[in-house]
């Protein structure tokens, strides 16, 4: 299997990158991204809310891969008025002149509001590529009927729990990427005996089995670990396939009925 895609506007983004919300800043954010860069991740996922910019910048540097060899995700706070202003913010402290992917975190204030800005973020060339997270169809239907620049990622809550299949085609349809946020459910996916089942027939763990089944279905996948043993075998996810059955199994998991919908619970 490919471990990048290309994305719509011709960049490519690796499939599998490191999650870092609820990751403290200092210590704990540092030593993170360190372990997976020395496992082989070559993606990072953060925010602005997520208040550890500083950490992921300062874990980069001073790991000694090279800047243009490093994905880097971070996402404008909603709440706030300017994509741009808050994006230099994160460049200062990322310390880094630009990131590789600039998405609005959730469509707070309607799926529109921040495009503009977006999109002036993207040709001022503080950010390669822009997009979105948290969007449904019709948010998504909105920010393209603008006419200017398409997101070119969606990112969003999926597992096989969570199998929003109606979105991810939609998506798909229009050449944007699906990206899995909370793809082990925030760990609460990791104790269900169905996975169970399935991670030991084919002799892996239940977050290789969520990841690897993200990975089979199209998806970049974002999990998150602060354990350096998890952060490693999370990554450990190219040697194996899962088979028809077990990718079956896993679909037969969802909930939410093949939703088009971003979230259950919006909480914006
Ligand atoms: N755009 C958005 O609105 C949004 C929302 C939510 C998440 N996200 C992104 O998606 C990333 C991942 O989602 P998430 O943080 O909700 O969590 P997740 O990746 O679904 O699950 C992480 C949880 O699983 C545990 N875990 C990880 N690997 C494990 C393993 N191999 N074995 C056992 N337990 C393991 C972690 O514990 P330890 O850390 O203690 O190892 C943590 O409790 C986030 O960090 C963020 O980058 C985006």
């Amino acid at each position: 299997m490919n471990t990048v895609r290309k994305l719509a506007d011709g960049t490519e983004i690796p499939l599998l990158g490191l999650g870092v919300w609820q990751v403290g800043d200092g210590r704990e954010c540092e030593d993170a991204v360190r372990w997976a860069l020395e496992a082989g991740y070559r993606h990072i996922d953060t925010a602005q809310v997520y208040g550890n910019e500083e950490s992921v910048g300062r874990a980069i540097r001073d790991s000694g891969v090279a800047r243009e060899d490093i994905y880097i995700t971070t996402k404008f706070a909603p709440a706030r008025r300017d994509p741009v202003a808050e994006l230099e913010g994160s460049l200062r402290r990322l310390g880094v002149d630009q990131v590789d992917l600039y998405l609005v975190h959730w469509p707070q204030g309607g799926p529109t509001r921040a495009w503009a800005g977006m999109q002036r973020a993207r040709e001022r060339g503080l950010a390669r590529s822009i997009g979105v997270s948290n969007f449904d169809v019709g948010e998504l239907a909105a920010v393209i009927a603008l006419g200017g620049a398409a997101p070119v990622v969606n990112q969003i809550q999926f597992s096989p729990f969570e199998y929003r299949r109606a979105l991810q085609d939609v998506c798909e349809r229009h050449d944007i990427a699906v990206e899995a946020y909370s793809p082990l459910g925030t760990g609460r996916h990791l104790g269900d005996e169905a996975l169970a089942a399935i991670a030991g027939r084919v002799g892996r763990t239940p977050a290789q089995v969520l990841i690897r089944w993200s990975l089979q279905r199209g998806l970049i996948v974002l999990p998150k670990s602060v354990h350096q043993d998890r952060i490693a075998q999370n990554f450990d996810v190219f040697g194996f396939d899962l088979g028809d059955d077990d990718l079956a199994a896993l679909d037969a998991l969802d909930r939410t009925g093949g939703t088009a919908t971003a979230h259950e619970h919006p909480w914006w």
